[in-house]
């Protein structure tokens, strides 16, 4: 089957290898479609920390069943299916806490162990997500749709709050979509006015906001002077991050789905007069993931709208640096095989 491999950092291969080799409690994948994304443009790069090489990257999949588990599987050859690509260990304190999406030694798909551009994949049946009823280019949006889910659901984003969504990325996006399925008021802001219509137009946001452009007074005025309840960073931007208490209302919360590198620091009067929430949203859950299905079937989030460029496999290696370049008006790229 073919394979691509990062050999090492801004090295790739494309490669004959042998198909895996069905293990017990697996199953074998054949893989449709691959999500690209910023972690794999990082790792490709090398900037992205605790990563080691050779790997094979990807993680936003989809996928169908190549060689079920067993006769009595509910999942038959050529269902549709992703699954949840961060394996957690079960045991550390998180694990036990109910939080394995932030286990202390969780193994990523296309990070920590090997992912999916390739042509079939085992992993195991109880890690699966059923796609019936999604095509393919929806089901490789589940997982970065599932980080938005995931954030909205622990930020507990309710009906008519006014919510500022900073960052209309891919993982921005999804945010706001499920923001206004909790049925909040959801103001997008951007620096990139192109991104922000997109918003507008494909995920239903109220009220778009360009960071350079007198952005706390009109947020203000959206809100009637009382700013907004929640705070949902998505840029990865310390500028923005730092920027977002200025933007909340007495009582508020930040939630931070972007990570940056560097530290960053809040002034403590203006943080401390608020008793502002502030926590972080790494990955998500299976819940999260049922969710997003869930919301994609029934034709409340038209995740498949983020789709901008399409690649075959076999050009990957070519064009994959430059799939992230927001100057190509790229949202999300993905590898057709
Ligand atoms: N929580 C998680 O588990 C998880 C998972 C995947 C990605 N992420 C992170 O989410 C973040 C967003 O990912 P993405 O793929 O959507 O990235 P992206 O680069 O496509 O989008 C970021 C957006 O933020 C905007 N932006 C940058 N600086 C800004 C500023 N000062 N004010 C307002 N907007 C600004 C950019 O114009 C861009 O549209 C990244 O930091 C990424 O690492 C987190
Ligand atoms: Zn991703
Ligand atoms: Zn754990």
């Amino acid at each position: 089957m073919k394979q691509i491999i990062c050999l090492e950092p801004g090295k790739f291969e494309r490669r004959e290898v042998n198909e895996p080799l069905k293990s017990s409690g697996n199953v074998v994948l054949k893989v449709n479609r691959i999500g690209i994304c910023g972690t794999d443009l990082h790792a490709f790069e090398g900037t992205q920390p605790f990563f080691t090489y050779p790997r094979v990257l990807g993680h936003e999949l989809a996928c169908e069943i190549a060689e079920p588990l067993n006769e009595n599987s509910k999942f038959k050859a050529g269902h549709p299916v992703t699954f949840i690509p961060y394996f957690p260990c079960n045991s550390c304190i998180a694990c036990r806490n109910g939080r394995p999406n932030c286990c202390t030694n969780i193994q990523g798909a296309g990070v920590h162990i090997d992912g999916g551009m390739t042509e079939y994949i085992q992993v195991p049946e109880h890690a699966l997500i059923d796609g019936e009823g999604l095509t393919s280019d929806e089901l490789a949006m589940v997982e970065p749709m599932a980080i938005g889910a995931h954030a909205v659901r622990i930020t507990e984003i309710r009906k008519d709050e006014y919510v500022l969504i900073t960052g209309a990325g891919p993982i921005g996006l999804g945010v706001m979509a499920f923001a206004k399925i909790n049925g909040a008021r959801v103001i997008a802001m951007d620096v990139n006015n192109e991104r922000l219509e997109f918003a507008r137009k494909y995920f239903g946001v109220d009220f778009t906001v360009n960071a350079l452009e007198n952005a706390k007074e009109t947020i203000s005025r959206i809100t009637g002077g009382e700013m907004v309840t929640a705070v949902i960073d998505a840029t990865g931007n310390k500028r923005a991050i730092e920027g977002a208490l200025e933007f909340l209302a007495h009582g508020g919360r930040i939630t931070m789905v972007g990570i940056q590198r560097e530290n960053f620091s809040f002034n403590h009067p203006e943080f401390h007069k608020r008793e502002t929430t502030l926590r972080s949203s790494r990955n998500a859950t299976r819940e999260d993931f049922d969710h997003v299905v869930e919301n994609i079937r029934n034709g409340k989030v038209n995740a498949a709208a983020l789709i901008s460029h399409r690649v075959p496999f076999d050009d990957l290696t070519k064009v994959f640096p430059t799939l992230l370049n927001p100057l190509t008006g790229v949202i999300k790229a993905i590898v057709e095989l």
